[in-house]
């Protein structure tokens, strides 16, 4: 076994590939806390520099940056356990037939006019003189989720208006996925133009949050200035941003995308790498205590559109309306974390895989610590370093630390031949 003072952390005894002629440029699609889209050369040399040939494998894919940037290098597996991820990949991954565009959103404008009709006018925006009355509106919207609706696309309506949303734009929500919907039932599309759409619904529905980026908790509105600031976001049109990104995102498919017979699946991290045999992996797993099924719990609820039961705290549904099932990461549990990397180092030993491993210096477990794993459970059929790159690291928050120095650190792990 290596003993830890013999790691060698600048080790780089080979010259990357040409990174430029790897990387592509792609269009981002959410907000997503820990992307790497900002660091992602970085993490593309790193890949490069150990890849032997085989496929590259997307351990915790999330926003799915790395199938952005590589999707027509290498052929991927792009993993995450959250449903939500596998159509961000399918983006960047999977090409698509042509669609009207026009014929879609004018379906979904006939299920936004139906549903429209079941609603009062006194749920809108409008008219307000004062933070009192503004926050009789916000109400009366948060109140619809005590309301049975009889029509079946209602989920976003009944239970997310006047949170991330208003009632407007969930009624939006609920009309584009269903006209999304029919598209399948008809066979109109397949897999690949639905993840498109559903990819595209979820920027949209970023984009109008009056949120901080992530779905933990909404805003409210306290003072005169935030109530501004959030009514910024409830008069968004939730429909144009869809229509403008959709086009966006149909040209730079055709021009874009490669078939590399990318594969894409929604497992545990475990289950990926028992099905894998040689490749890379690329391991960005989450770093704090937070676990991203709360903080992305409506993509994922928009994802599976399946009224879930909400979590219940003291009799009452909890502000965020979180879906009572959700994935809780091994990750992200301080008494968890030491087992779930030693499960991971254990499943790239026995797949034969080589490693990029992403870590935050905010994470639960210390890099010594990390390598001391990765040391007792790679033995020495592996050569370890670490690659550093400094970097601000956005904090998803309206604070001023909304940026912070941080040293993102990328452990590497190349088996010898
Ligand atoms: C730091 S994020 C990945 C960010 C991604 N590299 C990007 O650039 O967008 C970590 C991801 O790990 C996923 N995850 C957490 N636990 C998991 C598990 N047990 N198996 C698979 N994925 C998991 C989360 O859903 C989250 O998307």
């Amino acid at each position: 076994m290596t003993p830890l003072a013999a790691i060698d952390f600048s080790k780089r005894d080979e010259a990357p590939l040409d990174e430029a002629s790897l990387v592509r440029e792609y269009p981002q699609l959410i907000k997503y806390m820990g992307s790497k889209a900002k660091i992602i050369n970085f993490v593309a040399e790193s890949i490069s520099s150990i890849h032997d040939g085989g496929v590259v494998c997307d351990l915790f894919s999330g926003a799915s940056s790395l199938s952005g940037a590589l999707g027509a290098a290498y052929p991927i597996i792009s993993n995450d356990i959250q449903h939500y991820s596998a159509h961000i990949a399918s983006v960047y991954l999977k090409p698509i037939q042509d669609f009207n565009v026009d014929e879609l959103y004018e379906s979904a404008k006939i299920n936004y006019c139906q549903a429209k009709n079941k609603i009062g006018k006194d749920l809108e925006y409008v008219g307000f003189t004062s933070l009192a009355e503004f926050n009789e509106i916000e109400e009366r919207n948060r109140l619809l989720i005590n309301r049975n609706f009889r029509h079946k696309y209602h989920l976003f309506l009944k239970s997310y208006s006047g949170t991330w949303w208003s009632a407007e734009q969930c009624i939006w929500i609920d009309a584009i996925k269903q006209a999304i919907d029919d598209r399948i039932k008809s066979k109109e599309w397949g897999s690949a133009e639905y993840s498109l759409a559903m990819s595209v619904l979820m920027h949209a529905m970023a984009y109008t949050s009056q949120g901080t980026g992530h779905y933990a908790q909404y805003r409210d509105a306290k003072t005169d200035s935030s109530m501004q600031d959030i009514n910024i976001y409830r008069q968004k049109k939730l429909q144009d941003i869809f229509l403008r990104k959709l086009n966006q995102i149909l040209v730079w498919s055709k021009n874009s995308v490669i078939d590399l017979k990318h594969t894409i699946t929604t497992l545990d991290y475990k289950d990926c790498l028992a099905r894998l045999s040689g490749g890379t992996v690329y391991a960005d797993p989450p770093y704090a205590f937070v676990h991203y099924s709360r903080f992305y719990h409506a993509m994922e609820t928009l994802a599976l559109y399946d009224f879930p039961d909400l979590q219940v705290k003291g009799g009452h549904v909890v502000k965020g309306r979180y879906r009572e099932i959700r994935h809780q990461s091994p990750f992200c549990i301080k008494s968890q974390v030491e087992g779930a990397f030693v499960d991971l180092f254990s499943g790239i030993q026995k797949s034969g895989s080589n490693l990029a491993l992403s870590y935050s210096h905010t994470a639960m477990i210390s890099l010594e610590h990390l390598l001391r794993i990765s040391e007792r459970v790679l033995k020495s059929n592996f050569e370890v370093w670490v690659e550093e790159l400094d970097h601000k690291h956005m904090t998803m928050g309206r604070q001023n630390d909304r940026h912070r120095e941080v040293k993102e650190l990328i452990l590497l792990a190349r088996k010898k031949k």
